[in-house]
């Protein structure tokens, strides 16, 4: 197994770059702006009509909405998963944990995984692991990770641009795909395969679709790109030419739900409530912010909550706005794209819904 002091070295840099230096690529930066919901003049519904509750997994949330897989695994990081810990337990909502692979490891660097269910007992809390790991990971070793943090799922992320630029990566997920059913069976809880910034296309997701996976984090391109998270940690200039890589947001979405009817995790470059809402007019079930949540999350945990109460609402007014009662009504809103997703639509034979 490779060295946890290495992966907890890691897992400092990508929080230290991630807080300090600008890691969104400008050319999907603005794809959202690039969906535009058609506007209700005069809608039937007021703001106290709204209901933005869903249920994820058996649980109830309050809105679509989780904090995406960041930190965990290293001294310091309980802080950071505290603090959302604590937030999303008093806004309702859920959140995802760091690569858990350091504290099955090394179990003395659990804590900073089980701070997240002292401070939020009822919160949807998915557990997270690495395709590379995960491969040669016991039957025993996935289940520890789930029971640290009693998830209600686990998501196992695909990161081969990282994999590949990261000095010591691991680029191979060989015999994965072969063993997600295996996997799905033993660990006892819902799994989803979550991309970290390059996307999930349809093609993918059509061979993923007969698994007994539960769903998809898109993890799109256009956030948070582990290419220009690596490229700060090399030497040399290998990682530029990968800065933005990957299938945006937008149409990773469009594209997983043209041929799959299971869960979608909207991930990647999401800013605000608006576009949460044209995130599940396009096909996604839930929302997921990252990055936008590190620097309030290293704060406190008001800062958490002050972020996501205003996504909540942002959520809520564009509901109003779009004449959407609830979230299978929002899912149900039409929109027009333009710019390059409508390129990207056009060419990959997507059709938006205009009606
Ligand atoms: C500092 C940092 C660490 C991350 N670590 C993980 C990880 O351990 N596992 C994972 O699946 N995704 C990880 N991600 C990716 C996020 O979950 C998310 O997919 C990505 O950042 C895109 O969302 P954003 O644009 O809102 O940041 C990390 C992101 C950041 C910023």
């Amino acid at each position: 197994m490779p060295d946890v002091e290495g992966a907890e070295a890691r897992k400092k840099d990508h929080i230290r770059i991630a807080l300090t230096s600008n890691v969104v690529p400008e050319r999907f930066k603005n794809q959202f702006d690039e969906v535009v919901l058609v506007h209700e003049a005069l809608p039937a519904i007021g703001i106290d009509d709204v209901s933005t509750s869903t249920l994820v997994f058996g649980k109830k949330l309050e809105a679509p909405i989780i904090v995406g897989a960041m930190t965990g695994g290293a001294p310091g990081t309980d802080v950071i998963n505290g603090n959302i810990a604590e937030a999303v337990e008093e806004a309702g909502l859920g959140m995802g944990v760091g690569s858990q692979r350091a504290a099955v490891m090394e179990s003395s660097l659990e804590y900073t995984f089980r701070v997240i269910r002292r401070k939020a007992p009822n919160a949807l809390v998915l557990a997270n692991l690495g395709a590379s790991n995960v491969r040669k990971m016991s039957s025993a070793d996935l289940k520890r990770a789930v029971e640290m943090v009693e998830a209600d799922a686990l998501e196992i992320h695909l990161n081969m641009l990282q994999e590949l630029l990261q000095p010591e990566g691991e680029p191979d997920f060989e015999g994965l795909e072969e063993m997600l059913d295996g996997i799905c069976d033993e660990v006892g809880v819902p799994v989803l395969i979550k991309e970290t910034g390059s996307g999930i296309s349809r093609d993918t997701a059509l061979r993923l679709n007969s698994k007994r996976l539960a769903g998809f984090d898109v993890g799109g391109a256009g956030g948070t790109s582990f290419a220009l998270i690596e490229g700060k940690r090399r030497t040399d200039s290998m990682a530029d030419a990968f800065s933005d890589w990957g299938i945006p947001t937008v149409a990773s979405i469009m594209e997983i739900r043209s041929v799959s009817d299971k869960l979608i995790v909207a991930s990647g470059g999401l800013r605000n409530g608006v576009d949460a809402a044209k995130s599940i007019a396009i096909g996604a079930n839930l929302v997921s912010f990252a990055r936008p949540l590190l620097r309030p999350a290293a704060k406190s945990s008001q800062d958490v909550k002050g972020f996501l109460d205003q996504v909540k609402l942002q959520l809520r007014m564009t509901m109003v706005l779009t004449n959407s009662r609830d979230i299978k009504a929002l899912m149900k809103t039409p929109y027009v794209l333009f710019g390059n997703m409508k390129a990207w639509a056009e060419q990959r034979g997507l059709v938006p819904r205009t009606r």
